[in-house]
């Protein structure tokens, strides 16, 4: 079965599940799958059932797709993403977004557990993606699908100027303090060095992370409206000398944090 045909028979399934479009697809990282339980009248579809998804194998990954109502609005949120990580291909890590993309939905909200790279930063804070550095290899290698975009994708804007307007405003109203900065995407699976925690900074980064990237790329490639933002889970700077970054710690702050992201996304979804 070629790609195309792997994503139409994904998207005939989803789509016989559901009885509407839905207005946004969610991606929730690392400890975020706490929004889903907010979703009214859920349909869960474990990744397992849905033919070509994967196995979601990281910690604090649940691995359901979830559609339902959140703000007043029709809702498709993964619980649960794909690494490249993983050992999965680009082309599966951003499979997810070309099904969106083929269902119909025509925006997108990303969200992950990232390390904090600017001083100012501290953990629990939470930061709009404002736009992104990618250090991974590009999941748009290979023959370019047309039907979804062109050759040459812009990437001058990322990442919607009107959502992040919005995102502001509803967390003023909500009295949530946000930060906004540069997503610095890279492979993982270690976390980074001191030297690289600085030569992300160096390179113009905010926030370091291992996800994300690639599938906004696929996302903007086929012309989705994308809103990303990142737990601040970590601090990559001034380590006290019995500092170790920990998965578990990072799953912990990012859960500590996961009610204000519940809240901006749901009154920002509400406002779509
Ligand atoms: N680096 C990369 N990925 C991460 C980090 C980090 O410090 N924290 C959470 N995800």
């Amino acid at each position: 079965m070629t790609y195309t045909e792997k994503i139409k028979e994904s998207a005939v399934f989803i789509q016989s599940k559901i009885p509407k479009t839905p207005d946004v697809a969610i991606v929730l990282g690392s400890g975020l799958g706490d929004l889903a339980e907010h979703i009214q009248n859920p349909i869960v579809m474990p990744y397992s059932t849905i033919p070509n998804f994967m196995a979601s194998t990281a910690v604090g990954h649940k691995g359901n797709l979830i559609y339902g109502e959140l703000g007043g609005k029709n809702v498709l949120a993964m619980q649960g993403r794909f690494h490249f990580y993983e050992g999965y291909s680009m082309e599966q890590v951003t499979l997810p977004m070309r099904v969106f993309n083929a269902l119909g939905i025509s925006t997108v909200f990303v969200s992950n557990a990232a390390g904090g790279i600017n001083p100012e930063f501290r953990v629990g804070n939470l930061m709009i993606i404002k736009d992104h550095i990618n250090l991974m290899p590009n999941p748009l290698i290979g023959k370019n699908l047309e039907e979804f975009g062109p050759r040459f994708p812009d990437m001058t804007r990322p990442y919607d100027l009107e959502l992040i307007k919005t995102c502001k405003e509803i967390a003023v109203k909500l009295n949530i303090p946000l930060q906004e900065g540069v997503y610095v995407g890279g492979t993982g699976p270690t976390y980074e060095t001191p030297a690289e925690y600085k030569y992300f900074r160096i390179i113009g980064g905010d926030a370091a992370g291992m996800s994300t990237v690639p599938e906004v790329i696929v996302a903007r490639h086929g012309n989705m409206r994308v809103f990303g933002m990142s737990v601040i889970t970590n601090e990559g700077f001034d380590f006290a000398e019995d500092f170790v970054n920990d998965e578990n710690d990072v799953v912990e702050a990012a859960g500590a944090a996961a009610e204000k992201m519940t809240a901006l996304f749901t009154e920002m979804i509400r406002s779509l």
